[in-house]
């Protein structure tokens, strides 16, 4: 077997479950989990509708490239999103969910040729999990910049050792962040994008909660933006990964795309036609149909919206907790042990969220996660304020 699989750590649910192992919360209470970042909102109708219409589509393979339809789909979403324009053909890609592009994009890009030191991929700490596991299966180390309350969960570029920007060929940005919610500015972006060009690294800006955002007069920039505002015509050294499964809640049709450097699409492209992960056509169709939409887009977000409008009162008394600029989480400041936290909280209410230094790695100040934990707002309105309520009386009896 390949020996970089032991680097890998066990994913945060299996800790989870670990965790959780033995508890026996009170048969009465139903049990409610929002420990996992699942969009649970109902599919838009005319999404599920294209796919049906066109299961005929299964007959033939597609092509790793897409239809022209649906690059051009992706490419006018973001013009009308973020007032980019990128050429379909050359500087989009479908893929089959972030998940698995952010993690093939790592295996694509990272070169440990030629180099005596280990090539280096950074990424904010906490953190989606595939950022760390893709680097270690590409030969890269991982390098964590933590985000915390105090530098308002920006990733502190400047905190990052020269030798380590020297090493690096991926820094991996998240906005709005998961888990932390917070959004990265036009200025974050821009000075990012200057130590790329310094350093000669890839950004790969993982967007995929773009969409899910609380000021409809200020919807978080893209790293495209960034580029383009500083002279980069080409979006160099610049990747971004969108998602329809929080922007149309349809975790389950693993539909999303890249854009960017054309240069860098051009070899991505190389090695998914080799790695064979095409989108098959239904679901391409059903994906043009969703990005051609933004009315159901709108309607989800203030669903997410009024979750946090109605369980936000509950829990500040009892929770240092804040809205968060974007995504469907809370990231509250517990004041004890996170691991502990989650057990009591499920022993007693039957209610799962995640430990936030389950998601986070420890560095030299520590575990920005540790004391944290991360509630997911996936569930109906009522079920969130169900578990709000829960959460206070915890916190209300101990
Ligand atoms: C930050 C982040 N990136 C990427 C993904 C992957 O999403 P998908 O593969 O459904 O596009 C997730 C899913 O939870 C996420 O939280």
């Amino acid at each position: 077997m390949n020996d970089r699989l032991a680097l890998l750590t066990a994913y945060p649910f299996e800790r989870l479950a670990r965790l959780k192992a033995g508890q026996v919360p009170p048969a009465g209470l139903p049990h409610i989990a929002m420990s996992i970042g699942e969009p649970r909102h109902a599919p838009p109708n005319f999404v599920l509708d294209a796919l049906r219409q066109n299961l005929g589509k299964l007959d033939s393979y597609p092509a790793t490239a897409g239809l022209p339809e649906t690059r051009a789909a992706c490419a006018a979403w973001l013009e009308r999103r973020f007032g980019v324009r990128v050429a379909a053909d050359t500087m989009v890609l479908p893929v089959n969910g972030t998940r698995e592009a952010l993690f093939s994009f790592v295996q694509a890009v990272v070169s440990t040729a030629g180099t005596a030191a280990k090539p280096v991929v950074a990424m904010p700490n906490p953190f989606y999990q595939i950022y760390e596991g893709a680097a270690l299966l590409a030969g890269a180390e991982p390098y964590f910049i933590n985000t915390t309350a105090a530098q308002r969960f920006q990733p502190d570029l400047d905190a990052v050792p020269v030798e380590i920007w020297k090493r690096c060929q991926v820094l991996f940005l998240c906005s709005p962040g998961n888990p932390t919610g917070a959004v990265l500015s036009l200025d974050f972006l821009r000075h990012a994008l200057a130590l790329a060009e310094r350093h000669d690294f890839v950004i790969a800006a993982d967007e995929c909660y773009a969409e899910l955002y609380r000021d409809e007069s200020s919807p978080p920039p893209s790293l495209l933006q960034a580029a383009l505002a500083a002279g980069h015509d080409h979006l160099q050294r610049c990747v971004v990964f969108h998602s329809l499964s929080k922007r149309s809640s349809v975790p389950g049709l693993r539909s999303g795309f890249v854009a960017g450097d054309p240069a860098i699409i051009k070899s991505y492209l190389l090695y998914r036609t080799y790695h064979g992960c095409a989108m098959p056509v239904p679901t391409q169709l059903a994906s043009i149909a969703a990005w051609n939409d933004d009315t159901h887009a709108a309607a989800n977000r203030a669903l997410y919206r009024e979750k946090f409008a109605r369980v936000l009162p509950i829990l500040a008394p009892v929770l240092d907790v804040a809205e968060p600029d974007g995504g469907f989480y809370l990231w509250p400041d517990v004041q004890r042990d996170d691991e502990e936290f989650t057990r009591g909280l499920f022993a007693q209410q039957n209610l799962t969220i995640l430990p936030g230094s389950y998601l986070a790695r420890d560095t030299a100040s520590g575990n920005p996660g540790r004391r944290r934990e991360r509630i997911s707002l996936v569930a109906s309105v009522d079920e969130c304020v169900t578990a709000a309520q829960r959460i206070r009386t915890f916190l209300e009896t101990h």
